[in-house]
């Protein structure tokens, strides 16, 4: 049976295990490497099942992230279109996207997340002395795992963390609208705010000093960048910085939990944790359908992938190709996971990925160790998974030592 004549699958789906692809995806693997998906609309895709293939169509120039290009695959309702809004950097295609990269990679780059990591240990550590002396027993998201990525990029932006009830129900409310008129007053809410905060330090009064100051006094006095592509660029580095690691926290601490022969290796050898942060990045793809258009005709694998054809990317899939991976479904913190693309691959390849590493090192290694007695305080099956189409992870997470 051709891929074409296979039937399509429904994309995206709601995981039933945290940790697992939803059950249907490793069928629709088991068609090859590219799959034919149907979305909410009724819009069938390819879906990019492969770990050579995935890589190769994401590093090929004939694929665009423009979301303004009205044939780009639209995966849940509240990401349609609006003429209106031009998200930043991962919606735009070069020369845009590299300009607005450029202005951002110093601030992400190596040496500055390194020395940004004795901050971030503090801030670990301050917040778990204040987890155990309320405990035992704690909600590990809005105690641990939501604050930790919150400060860090707070402080990397200069944004007052003071102001975090707000930004995170607000970006609470942008990743889980209903629909578009939903998203558009949440994401209004948020523009206006980071519009004040900018006009503020300006003015020498928004807070501490950040990147964001540094854009103010470069690129935007320099007329490289104008005022509201300044605000949906730190939009995004906001939602992007606090969102996308604290679902890796949580996820990651209940699969550890799950898993104790694992955890307890870590525990053995701390020196095993960032190659364990590598493995869960890659067993749990929190970011689970990266999405592209094709701009002309693509061969791929005896198909053929026509202009204006949408391309799904179901991360959690490519990272368990067996080819590559053996055994993909085994969590094993000693395995080398590299290569894996839950950070994506390719020009939009995170731009956040070295702090992530960082937090995701320095909050599961001093978890880890510093309690040893952690549990769930809950079944595992009432711990409820955040849904399709959204960043993988999980609502709320009681712990208990
Ligand atoms: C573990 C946590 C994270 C995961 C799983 C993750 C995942 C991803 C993925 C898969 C992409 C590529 C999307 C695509 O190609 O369509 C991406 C891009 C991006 N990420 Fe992350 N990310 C994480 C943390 C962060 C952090 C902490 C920041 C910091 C601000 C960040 C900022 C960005 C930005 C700005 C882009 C767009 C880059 C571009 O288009 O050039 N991410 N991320």
């Amino acid at each position: 049976m051709s891929v074409t004549s296979s039937p399509a699958t429904a994309f995206p789906q709601a995981r039933t295990c945290p940790y697992h692809p939803p059950a249907a995806y490793p069928e629709m693997a088991a068609q090859g490497p590219l799959a034919r998906v149907t979305l909410y609309d009724g819009r069938e895709v390819w879906a990019v099942t492969g770990h050579a293939e995935a890589r190769a169509l994401l590093i090929d120039p004939r694929l665009s992230a423009d979301r303004q290009n009205p044939s780009f695959p639209v995966l849940v309702p509240r990401a349609e279109r609006q003429d209106d809004v031009e998200l930043a950097l991962l919606g735009v295609d070069d020369p845009r996207h590299s300009r607005q990269r450029r202005m951002l990679i110093p601030a992400f780059g190596l040496k500055r997340i390194a020395a940004m990591r004795p901050w971030i240990q503090r801030t670990v550590d301050g917040l778990l002395d204040a987890m155990l002396a309320a405990g035992p027993g704690a909600e590990l998201v809005s105690a641990y795992a939501l604050p930790v990525p919150s400060m860090s990029i707070c402080y990397l932006l200069g944004l007052p963390y003071a102001d975090h009830d707000f930004f995170e129900s607000a970006s609470r409310e942008l990743i889980g609208a209903p629909g578009p008129a939903e998203a558009r007053a949440a994401r209004d809410k948020l523009t206006a705010y980071l519009h004040g905060l900018v006009a503020d330090k300006e003015n020498g009064a928004g807070g501490p000093d950040g990147l964001l100051d540094e854009l103010i006094t470069g690129p935007l006095a320099e007329d490289r960048l104008d005022r509201d592509e300044l605000v949906m660029l730190t939009l995004l580095l906001l939602i992007a910085g606090h969102e996308t690691t604290s679902n890796m926290i949580s996820l990651g601490t209940y699969t550890l939990l799950e898993h104790p022969d694992q955890l307890a290796a870590l525990r053995t050898d701390p020196a095993l944790i960032p190659g364990a942060v590598e493995e869960l990045m890659r067993y749990l793809s929190v970011a689970d359908g990266m999405v592209r258009v094709a701009t002309e005709d693509i061969e791929v694998h005896g198909e053929t992938i026509r202009a204006g054809e949408g391309i799904i990317f179901p991360a959690s899939v490519v990272n368990r190709d067996a080819a590559v991976y053996a055994d993909p479904d085994a969590l094993d913190v000693r395995r080398s996971a590299r290569h894996h693309i839950a950070f994506g691959f390719g020009v939009h390849q995170c731009l956040g990925q070295n702090l992530a590493r960082a937090e995701l090192e320095i909050a599961l290694g001093t978890l880890v160790t510093r309690i040893p007695t952690l549990r769930l305080a809950v079944a595992p099956d009432e711990v409820a998974v955040k849904p399709a189409g959204s960043l993988q992870g999980l609502y709320a997470l009681p712990v208990t030592w």
